[in-house]
């Protein structure tokens, strides 16, 4: 999986990632407001982009960033309330929302509380009402991490959803969780702008060779259906995640 659009960032530490992560969050908050007036900014779940959301939240980023022009959308979420301590949403405001000045119709949760389908339909509403006209939403800036099992969003390995061609949104059971999940769909995730994988941890070695070295196989490894449409895609990862490439 090799293509001109695509750019790897190894970074010697955690701290140093995350700092690189947030600087280029900041950089295309900044870009997208001068030329559209607006960003629209995909945020993942997960533990690994918590210390980033935490950073954005404080200075300098809390003052660079034009929160009032920013809209937070997710990229998954489990069916649970928004006050469930596995909700993405919840991870998200605690770590960042809660403490930046943004306004709260900005911020677009995925209702996962009125069940899978139900609140991908309603997402899916949603975001045909702000993307009118489009025929595939173009976010600004699309963050994702990577599962072990080389998931992201909440692309699971063997779901139909991976080959979703016309929906932008699917909730469905995901067999090995037990659990029901909402995720937006790959062309949506592919037609963004810019598209961030934040990986780290030794852990994620051995499934990232496989993936960005590997052989296509994204039923397999859910991950490499995530191919920019036009936009660009980096890879930022810490030593430890990059260790195998
Ligand atoms: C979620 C995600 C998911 C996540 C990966 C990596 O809701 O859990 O959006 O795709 O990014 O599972 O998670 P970690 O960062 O915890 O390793």
């Amino acid at each position: 999986m090799q293509s001109s659009n695509q750019s790897i960032m190894t970074y010697e530490s955690l701290e140093e990632l995350i700092e690189a992560a947030a600087r280029r969050f900041s950089a295309a908050s900044t870009d997208a407001i001068s030329r559209f007036g607006r960003f629209n900014a995909v945020l993942a779940g997960g533990s690994t982009p918590r210390p980033l959301y935490e950073k954005l939240a404080a200075e300098p980023f809390r003052s660079q960033i034009d929160w009032s022009e920013v809209h937070l959308f997710l990229g998954d979420e489990r069916c649970v309330p928004p006050t469930h301590q596995e909700s993405n949403y919840l991870m998200v405001k605690t770590a960042l929302t809660e403490h930046i000045p943004i306004p709260e119709e900005n911020i677009h949760r995925i209702p996962g509380e009125l069940g899978a389908e139900a609140a991908a339909d309603h997402y899916q509403k949603e975001l045909q009402n702000l993307f009118k006209g489009c025929s595939t939403p173009a976010f600004d800036f699309v963050l994702l991490g990577m599962g072990d099992d080389g998931h992201t969003a909440s692309l699971f390995p063997g779901a139909a959803a991976i080959h979703d061609e016309k929906r932008w949104v699917v909730g469905y059971y995901v067999n090995k969780l037990d659990a029901w999940r909402i995720t937006l769909t790959p062309p949506v995730l592919n037609a963004a702008r810019q598209i961030v994988f934040l990986i780290a941890g030794g852990g994620k070695a051995v499934r990232l060779h496989e993936i960005l070295r590997g052989p296509f196989q994204p039923d397999h490894l859910p991950a490499q259906a995530i191919q920019p449409t036009s936009g660009q895609i980096v890879w930022m990862l810490d030593k430890h995640a990059a260790a195998n490439l």
